[in-house]
C-alpha cells in the first residue's frame, strides 16, 4: 500500500499538474506537511500564489484523509492528516508482517558482489565496509521480496600462488596446520624470497605454469591455502553476524575455464584487438583500453569480471547486479560495464551498479592503523571496538558508523564515540529499543492489555505515528538509491521522536483508551526499530 504522504502527493499532483514536493512541516502548528506548489506555479499562470493555492485546494478531493487544508503566508498549502486516519495507518503496521515494507509486484533477481577478501591475506578494514554494506543491501532487497544472490568473489587465483606454493615446498610446510595470520606471514616470506632470490623467482614462475596446467601436488597446496583462508574469513563473518555462507563463494578461479572463451569471443567478433601483444578492448571515454589478455598470455582481473558478468546474466538470470568495493575501483567497473554492454554480456534491461565506499580513518585523519603503526586488519578493528563495549554493542556501533555517513565518504573510526548510547549511534538505537521493551514488559506484568492505536491527541503522538508510517517508503528509497544512511537517519529520527513522545505523554501513568493506544504506539515503534536495525544487520537486544 502506498504511504499516506504519497497518496496525498499524487492527488495534489493530479490537480496541480506538477509534483507538490511535500515537505515535513517546520512547526507543529503548520500541520504535518507543507507544499510550495502554488508559489512555483504562480508566475507562469500570472496569478498570485495565494489565488493559485486557493484554486488547487478547491479542486482537491482528499476524502477524509486530512483536516481542511490551510493556505498560509505567501501561498503555502498546509496539510494536516486526520488523526483517525493516522491512527488507523499506525495500527495497520502492527498487523502487517512486513511492517509497511512494500512487497514488490515483480521480484527481480539481484546479484550482490560483496566482501571478496583475498586468499592468504587477512581481511583489512576495507573488507569490513564491503561486507557490512553488501549485507545491508542483501537484507533490504530480500525484505522487499526480491531474489537475492550474494556472490563472494574471493581473490583465489593469480601469479602470487606460484611463489606461495613454491615457498611452502621450500619450507616443507604442512599448510593444514596454518591459520590465516600464519598464511599471511607465509605470503610475506614468499614475497621477500621472490624479491631477493632470482632462482626462487624462476621456480615460482614455473610453479604458476604447474598450477595452471593442473599439476596435482601444486593444486593440492593451492586448495589448502584457500581452505585455511576461508576458515579465517568465516570466523570473521561469524563475528560480524553477516548472511554470507560458503554457498555464496564464487572465487576468481571458478571462472578459469571461461577466460579463453571470453577472449576468443571478443576477438572473433572484432570487439577486442591485439595491441602490443595484449588483447584489449577500447571503449569511448577511457584513456586506456581494458586488458582482456596480457602480453604474457595471462588473464587478469578485468577478464575475470567479464566472465562473472556473463555467468550472472546468462546462468543466474540477474536483472540487477550490484558491486560493493572501495571507491578507487569505480573506473575499473565503469569500463568493465561499458565493455560488457558492447559485448552483449550486459543487456540493456539489466542494471549494473558499482557502489564505491570511502576509507576508514583513525583519529588522526589518516588510514586506520593499529597502535604499533601497522595497517589494521579487520580483526584489530573489531578488537578495538570490543575494548569499549560488549560484542553486541561494539558490533552495532561499528555497523552503524559504517552505514550512517553516506558510504562514499571516508569516516573516522572513533570507537569511544561510536559505542555511546547517546547521539547518532547504533547503541543509542539499541537502547531506545530496549527501553520501549521495558515499558511493554511492565504493561504485561501488570496485565494491561492493548489493541491498536486509536487516539492521537498530542502532537508528539501524531509526530511519532507519522514517522512510523514512513518506514516502508524509507526502505524502498534505500533499495532504489542504495544509500543506507537514509535508513539510519530515519531510525535516528524515530528514536528521537519516541523520546519526545515519552517525555510528553505518560504511558503507564495514563488510563483507559489513551493508555491502551499509547502502549500500541510503543509496540509499533518497537517493531519498526527492531526491523529497521535488522535491515542494517544490527541486533535489537531486549534489555540493555
Ligand atoms: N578481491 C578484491 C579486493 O580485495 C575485490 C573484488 C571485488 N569484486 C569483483 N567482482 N571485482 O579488492
Amino acid at each position: 500500500m502506498p504511504s499516506l504522504p504519497s497518496i496525498i502527493s499524487q492527488r495534489i499532483a493530479d490537480v496541480a499538474g506538477i509534483d507538490p514536493e511535500l515537505r515535513p512541516a517546520t512547526k507543529p502548528q503548520f500541520g504535518h506537511f507543507q507544499s510550495n506548489v502554488a508559489l512555483r506555479l504562480a508566475k507562469a499562470e500570472g496569478r498570485s500564489p495565494r489565488e493559485v493555492a486557493q484554486s488547487i485546494v478547491e479542486r482537491l478531493d482528499l476524502g477524509d484523509l486530512c483536516e481542511p487544508l490551510e493556505i498560509a503566508g505567501p501561498g503555502f498549502i498546509n496539510i494536516r492528516l486526520s488523526s483517525e486516519v493516522l491512527a488507523r495507518a499506525a495500527s495497520e503496521l502492527l498487523a502487517d508482517p512486513h511492517i509497511g515494507i512494500v512487497q514488490v509486484e515483480s521480484p527481480r533477481t539481484v546479484v550482490i558482489d560483496y566482501s571478496a577478501p583475498n586468499v592468504a591475506k587477512q581481511m583489512h578494514v576495507g573488507h569490513l565496509r564491503t561486507t557490512i554494506i553488501g549485507d545491508c543491501f542483501n537484507r533490504v532487497l530480500r525484505a522487499q521480496g526480491h531474489r537475492v544472490i550474494a556472490q563472494n568473489h574471493i581473490g583465489d587465483w593469480g601469479t602470487q600462488f606460484g611463489m606461495l606454493v613454491e615457498q611452502v615446498l621450500v619450507e616443507d610446510l604442512d599448510v593444514g596446520t596454518l591459520d590465516l595470520p600464519a598464511a599471511e606471514a607465509l605470503y610475506k616470506r614468499a614475497n621477500a624470497h621472490f624479491q631477493a632470490d632470482p632462482a626462487f623467482a624462476d621456480a615460482a614462475r614455473l610453479r604458476v605454469v604447474a598450477l595452471q596446467s593442473g599439476d596435482q601436488r601444486t593444486h593440492a597446496i593451492w586448495r589448502q591455502l584457500i581452505d585455511v583462508s576461508m576458515a579465517g574469513f568465516n570466523q570473521t563473518y561469524a563475528r560480524l553476524h553477516v548472511l554470507l555462507s560458503d554457498d555464496d563463494i564464487a572465487g576468481e578461479s571458478s571462472y578459469n575455464d571461461d577466460l579463453p572463451v571470453i577472449a576468443r569471443d571478443l576477438e572473433q567478433r572484432g570487439i577486442a584487438t591485439i595491441d602490443d601483444g595484449a588483447l584489449v578492448v577500447w571503449v569511448e571515454r577511457f584513456d586506456a583500453p581494458l586488458i582482456v589478455r596480457k602480453r604474457d598470455g595471462g588473464f587478469g582481473y578485468a577478464c575475470t569480471d567479464l566472465a562473472a558478468m556473463r555467468r550472472r546474466v546468462g546462468q543466474m538470470h540477474a536483472d540487477r547486479i550490484i558491486y560493493v568495493t572501495d571507491a578507487r575501483q569505480a573506473g575499473h567497473f565503469a569500463q568493465m560495464f561499458a565493455v560488457a554492454r558492447v559485448a552483449g554480456y550486459l543487456p540493456d534491461g539489466v542494471e549494473a551498479r558499482h557502489v564505491g565506499y570511502g576509507m576508514v580513518l583513525g583519529n588522526d585523519g589518516k588510514p586506520f592503523r593499529t597502535r604499533d603503526g601497522s595497517a589494521a586488519t579487520l580483526t584489530d578493528l573489531l578488537d578495538a571496538a570490543e575494548q569499549e563495549a560488549s560484542p553486541e554493542i561494539a558490533l552495532a556501533a561499528i555497523k552503524y558508523a559504517d552505514l550512517s555517513n553516506g558510504i562514499q565518504k571516508d569516516y573516522v573510526f572513533d570507537a569511544e564515540r561510536m559505542v555511546q548510547t547517546t547521539g547518532d549511534t547504533g547503541p543509542y538505537l539499541q537502547y531506545a529499543h530496549a527501553r520501549i521493551n521495558q515499558i511493554l514488559r511492565r504493561a504485561e506484568a501488570e496485565q494491561i492489555g492493548f489493541g491498536g492505536v486509536t487516539v492521537l491527541g498530542e502532537p508528539a503522538e501524531q509526530g511519532l505515528a507519522l514517522l512510523l508510517t514512513r518506514f516502508g517508503e524509507t526502505v524502498a528509497e534505500v533499495a532504489d538509491t542504495l544509500q543506507p544512511h537514509r535508513l539510519c537517519g530515519y531510525l535516528f529520527e524515530l528514536a528521537t521522536a519516541y523520546s519526545t513522545f515519552y517525555e510528553q505523554c505518560p504511558v503507564l501513568r495514563s488510563e483507559g483508551e489513551v493508555r491502551a493506544s499509547r502502549l500500541a504506539l510503543c509496540a509499533v515503534t518497537r517493531e519498526v526499530l527492531a526491523r529497521g536495525l535488522d535491515l542494517l544487520g544490527i541486533e535489537a537486544p531486549e534489555r540493555m
